[in-house]
């Protein structure tokens, strides 16, 4: 089921999520969290902090999983996905660095990197709960349009919409790397409970198309109304095509 959730604002939105997030921290510390990356979720990652801090959780056990990482960048890239969480989940949090676990986007492995990852996360037990952003094209992770909705962690290759997204971060558009490796929508709809944010009308037609479209590998976001435990939570411009 998917429950859908219409706040005023970015910030009430974070904040919701986070007390939703560390509510499930109270019940099992050792918490196996799901993290995304991208603009939307760097609110969330600083509400958890301050809510922690305020009400004395202790988040040192948790346990965190990254949704998916460029292919090629030099080793300890700015651009990275796991420099990304370092800087913004991590250091954030005041957590381990070693309890981050990211997909290895280097070339020398990426053969076996996706069935590496499946299994760091089947060892562990399962994502308990995963973090989802959403793409200006109802991508989740870095599943572009088209991919299976039964997909494991593997090889994608990125689509000029999402590179041209994600130039920002790069300091020319054409450094954004063509191939990434994402969890796959299989692996995504395997965590216990998904909870995902969106902001701003720019990903409004994706969120529509996401939570009141048809399930389709056209807009891989439609794939959490599969999952039995998904949460929605939109400002209002989000949520503006609803
Ligand atoms: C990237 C990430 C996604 C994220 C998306 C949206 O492509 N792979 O996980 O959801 O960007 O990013 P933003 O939150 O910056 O809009």
């Amino acid at each position: 089921m998917t429950e859908v959730v219409v706040v005023d604002s970015p910030d009430s939105a974070s904040a919701l999520a986070a007390e939703l997030i560390l509510s499930k921290v109270r019940t099992k510390p050792a918490l196996r969290l799901g993290v995304a990356t991208g603009a939307t979720p760097v609110s969330l990652y600083r509400q958890m902090a301050v809510l922690a801090k305020q009400f004395g959780i202790d988040l040192g056990e948790l346990q965190a999983y990254a949704l998916d990482e460029y292919v090629g960048l030099e080793p300890g890239s700015p651009q990275s996905f796991r420099h990304f969480l370092e800087e913004h989940f991590i250091e954030v949090l005041g957590l381990d660095p070693n309890c981050l676990v990211v997909p290895s986007g280097d070339v020398a492995t990426i053969a076996t990197a996706g069935d590496h990852f499946e299994k760091a996360i089947l060892d562990t037990g399962g994502i308990d709960c995963q973090i989802l952003g959403i793409g200006s094209n109802g991508h989740i992770g870095f599943n572009e349009p088209g991919s299976s909705l039964g997909s494991r962690t593997r090889v994608k290759t990125l689509t000029e919409n999402t590179r041209r997204d994600n130039g920002a971060y790069f300091s020319q558009p054409e450094d954004v790397p063509v191939h990434c490796i994402s969890q796959g929508i299989g692996t995504i709809l395997e965590a216990r409970s998904l909870v995902m944010l969106a902001f701003g009308d720019k990903k409004a037609e994706a969120v529509a198309s996401a939570v009141e479209g048809p399930i389709s590998a056209s807009c891989p976001a439609s794939a959490i109304q599969l999952h039995p435990h998904a949460t929605v939570i939109l400002d209002e411009g989000a949520a503006s095509r609803l």
